[in-house]
């Protein structure tokens, strides 16, 4: 697979494309053979569009299980790396020993990285392997989605980067109190999904422990301060919108969204489904900045990837990757035939091209682990 970036300011009127062009991770820009003309360059220039890939990719973007089958083994990898490494760190917190900032610039650039290319299923394979059921997952998961964001928005990488330490840091609250305590189901608190206020505790303990750190940046404790902060004034320390920098504004939407949907606060109440947690935010949009939250929606769709769905067609399909165009319409793998039998040789179809609509979502836990299972029987 051949795959290469080219600066927008580098293209020449009605220059032809050896490969196929995209922006950004895998909307196809044009094919094989077409050119751009000055108006069209312009445009992607008054977009901000400074790179696109070139890539002859476009055949196995069809065929996902290929695809697939080529980048597991570096997902896989990162993901290993990189929960290792956060579970050194976190190690060395619970221990009290003197605690150093952590450097985990590679697994950054890795996640980064994968992110920006056409070939990019990491969505799908997280939601697939990773269920938020430990402080180690729940930061893993923020770190991702708050990458996605900030590359979706256009931040610089500088900032991306800070978007990702941030997420690793939010959490060291919960580090230093028995679990028991906290996630004990106590009725007589009502306990609900709706706010966080009985996780205050968690802001406290947090500053505290990151004050510990060598070298941390002092900005970081105002990141911690302000990470279940809302614009309506309505968060944990009741910090209004205008004092909420965007970066905060950007981990608190990928944090609560993991709140919501991974099983690390199940004591308290039962996750919801992915396409369920993105309803949970919507129906708080005034909490959230709309820009955040429409990247975050344009990274995910609104049946995000590893969701189990039926088609107007009848067919049972996985969502496996957003369509940056129409959140309705994923990238699917259609698993089963019009009769709903669960078919050996799946399809890649991305809906848009196909305009197939999505009927519902399917509810079957069951059903799912058997596609999913299915999908990795093949690698
Ligand atoms: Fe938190």
């Amino acid at each position: 697979m051949s795959s290469q970036l080219k600066k927008v300011k580098e293209i020449k009127d009605s220059e032809e494309f050896s490969l196929n062009a995209f922006v950004g991770e895998g909307n196809l820009l044009c094919t094989q053979g077409m050119s751009l003309h000055t108006d069209e360059i312009a445009l992607l220039e008054k977009w901000k569009i400074e790179t696109i890939q070139l890539s002859d990719y476009l055949e196995s973007e069809r065929k996902f299980i290929h695809a697939f089958i080529e980048n597991y083994s570096e997902y896989k990898k990162v993901l290993r790396n990189f929960t290792k490494d956060l579970e050194h760190f976190y190690n060395s917190i619970s221990e009290e020993h003197k605690i150093v900032f952590p450097n985990f610039d590679e697994h950054f650039l890795k996640i980064y990285e994968i992110f920006d290319t056409p070939t990019n299923y990491i969505v799908f394979y997280i939601h697939t392997k990773i269920k938020g059921k430990n402080y180690e997952q729940v930061a893993i998961l923020t770190a991702f989605y708050s990458v996605f964001i900030a590359m979706r928005l256009n931040l610089a990488k500088s900032e991306i980067r800070k978007c990702f330490y941030i997420s690793i840091l939010i959490d060291l609250g919960f580090l230093r109190r028995s679990e028991e305590s906290f996630l004990r189901k106590d009725k007589e608190k009502k306990i609900s999904r709706e706010n966080f206020d009985f996780l205050n505790f968690h802001i406290q303990y947090g500053l505290n422990i990151a004050k510990e750190i060598e070298n941390i940046p002092r900005d970081y404790l105002y990141y911690i301060l302000t990470h279940h902060e809302y614009l309506d004034g309505s968060g944990l320390n009741k910090i209004s919108g205008e004092k909420i920098k965007l970066i905060s504004k950007i981990v608190t939407v990928a944090h609560e969204y993991v709140y919501v949907t991974s099983s690390f606060l199940q004591n308290c109440f039962p996750p919801l489904r992915l396409a369920n947690g993105l309803i949970f935010l919507l129906r708080h949009k005034n909490r959230y900045d709309s820009e955040v939250l429409k990247a975050f929606i344009s990274v995910m769709s609104f049946f995000p990837p590893g969701e189990i769905l039926l088609l107007e067609n009848n067919r049972y399909a996985v969502s496996i990757k957003p369509n940056r165009r129409d959140p309705l319409k994923p990238l699917v793998e259609v698993v089963s035939n019009a009769n709903r039998s669960l078919l050996r040789e799946t399809e890649t179809v991305n809906l848009i091209e196909e305009n197939i609509q999505v009927s519902g979502l399917i509810d079957d836990e069951k059903l799912r682990k058997n596609i999913i299972n299915s999908i990795y029987r093949r690698i």
